[in-house]
């Protein structure tokens, strides 16, 4: 949908991260025309046009969305529930500050933040937040609904598995594979391949043996049939 020029984007989400997410949008010139929210104790005071969310109506009560959608939601889990409930087209959020090489693919939903870089050849796939100044090299790939904090490296040939967070300042030296659904520390430098489901600190970044990694989605949520069906009820 657009206002004249405008175009006109929701957001689903409303605490600190979606107002990151509603300035990049503006900054590309698009109107933000309401907010989602399954939190609200954690809504932003600045939040505008705040809608309840799916969670907390269920599936047959909520809105159709008829502009495009982006999940300004920070949990990498609850991004990937979102995208297979919401029959949504996701629009992406891409800062103007941000460097994308033009031979890099970035999938549909992905937020890139102010500052970050995104080199040739590289892969980012869907719901992937890049957030600010972190860097992703050349012919990286960025597995679907990860995180990529602020200020972390992401040097040439690295893999980063679907779901997994690289905490802030992280550095990964080139090609090496972490695996999904991980978190790896903040300030960590990671010298070795890390397995699937791990958490892993320090330089050189070492797997934590008592934690496990970022919390997986539940895959049973679906988009189609009654709120029962699905496990979405309402309040
Ligand atoms: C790695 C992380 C996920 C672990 O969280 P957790 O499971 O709650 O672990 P704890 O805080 O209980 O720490 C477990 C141990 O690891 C150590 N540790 C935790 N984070 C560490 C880090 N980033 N670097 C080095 N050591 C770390 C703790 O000191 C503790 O050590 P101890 O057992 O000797 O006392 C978290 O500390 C972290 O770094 N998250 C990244 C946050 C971030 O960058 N967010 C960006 C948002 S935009």
């Amino acid at each position: 949908m657009s206002f004249g020029k405008m175009s006109v984007y929701d957001v689903y989400g409303a605490g600190g991260h979606a107002q990151v997410v509603i300035d990049v949008l503006r900054a590309q010139g698009i109107r933000v025309r309401r907010q989602y929210n399954d939190r609200p104790e954690n809504q932003h005071p600045a939040s505008i046009n705040v809608l309840p969310g799916i969670r907390r109506v269920g599936l047959g009560r909520f809105p159709v969305l008829d502009v495009p959608v982006v999940l300004a939601v920070g949990i990498n889990g609850e991004r990937a529930e979102l995208a297979r409930m919401l029959d949504a087209h996701f629009g992406q959020a891409i800062h103007p500050s941000a460097i994308v090489a033009p031979s890099a693919s970035i999938g549909e939903g992905t937020v890139l933040l102010h500052g970050s870089i995104v080199q040739p050849n590289a892969r980012v796939g869907r719901h992937v937040l890049i957030n600010t100044a972190a860097s992703v090299d050349h012919d990286c790939v960025v597995e679907d609904y990860a995180h990529i904090s602020p200020h972390a490296t992401l040097s040439g040939h690295v893999h980063v598995g679907e779901g997994t967070h690289i905490g802030a300042g992280a550095v990964l030296i080139p090609k090496i594979k972490v695996g999904r659904w991980c978190r790896v520390g903040a300030g960590a430098v990671v010298v070795r391949d890390l397995p699937d489901h791990c958490t892993a600190v320090g330089n050189p970044a070492r797997v934590l043996p008592d934690r496990s990694g970022e919390p997986t989605p539940d895959w049973t949520l679906i988009r189609s049939g009654h709120p029962e069906d699905s496990g979405l009820v309402a309040p």
